[in-house]
């Protein structure tokens, strides 16, 4: 089974069409499952995202996932879209969530359903002009501290900050981050191996926060600048 994160999470990374052909392809040679995480879909910058069911070759093994926890910031209401072609799969998947006992919230069906209705858009739209605007600010304020370089969102709110160029270890960058700006960044190294030196940090706040955030960084690596 492979399990694939698109857009990815953290970095925000749009897969194109090409790089999706090729993991199918490695998919279909090697006899796996795909699962498709696509909860950051909503969010995109300009780019496009391509859904996986779309991909060649790919929908008898495919099981697609979506929500509208992430994109309307709903979390609690604990509802997702599981999108199956393969009728044997749909019945291994139920069964696997029957055993576990699992079942739609009963709130959060009317919270997905209202997110999903004309007014849903509408707020999307206002949403993502506004969070594209914190990535600009985020991103402008970030990357003129010496040694740090933020990642081009593509997609989602969750800017990926490679502190490697410091050349401070994990806990000193870390350290001035959490004690000194005091900002609660993801840390990289929880994302798997190659994150060591890399922050994550959420852009989907206030303006305000923003501004304040990259004020406090400025401050906690002045020594850099
Ligand atoms: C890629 C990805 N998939 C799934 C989830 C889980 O979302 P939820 O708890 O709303 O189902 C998250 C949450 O952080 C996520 O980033």
């Amino acid at each position: 089974m492979v399990i694939f994160c698109s857009p990815h999470n953290p970095g925000g990374r749009v897969w194109s069409q090409t790089e999706l052909k090729q993991l199918a392809d490695f998919v279909n040679r090697h006899d796996l499952i795909l699962i498709s995480d696509e909860i950051h879909h909503d969010l995109t910058f300009g780019a496009k995202h391509t859904p996986m069911v779309h991909i060649n070759g790919i929908k008898d093994r495919l099981i697609m996932m979506t929500a509208t926890t992430k994109t309307f910031n709903i979390a609690g209401g604990h509802v997702g879209n599981v999108i199956i072609e393969n009728p044997e799969l749909q019945k291994l998947f139920q069964k696997r969530i029957t055993a576990l006992g699992l079942s739609p919230n009963a709130f959060g069906l009317h919270m997905a359903t209202a997110a999903y209705s004309k007014d849903g858009v509408i707020w999307l739209d206002a949403l993502i002009k506004y969070l594209e605007k914190n990535r600009r600010l985020f991103d402008a304020g970030i990357n003129a501290i010496p040694g740090l370089k933020s990642m081009q969102l593509e997609a989602t709110y969750l800017a990926w900050v490679d502190f490697s160029a410091t050349g401070m270890t994990k806990e000193e960058f870390t350290r001035r981050v959490q004690s000194q700006a005091k900002i609660a960044a993801s840390h990289g190294s929880t994302f798997g191996r190659g994150g060591e030196y890399f922050l994550r940090f959420n852009i989907g706040t206030t303006r305000k926060n923003i501004e304040l955030a990259v004020k406090k960084m400025k401050v906690a690596f002045k020594d850099l600048q």
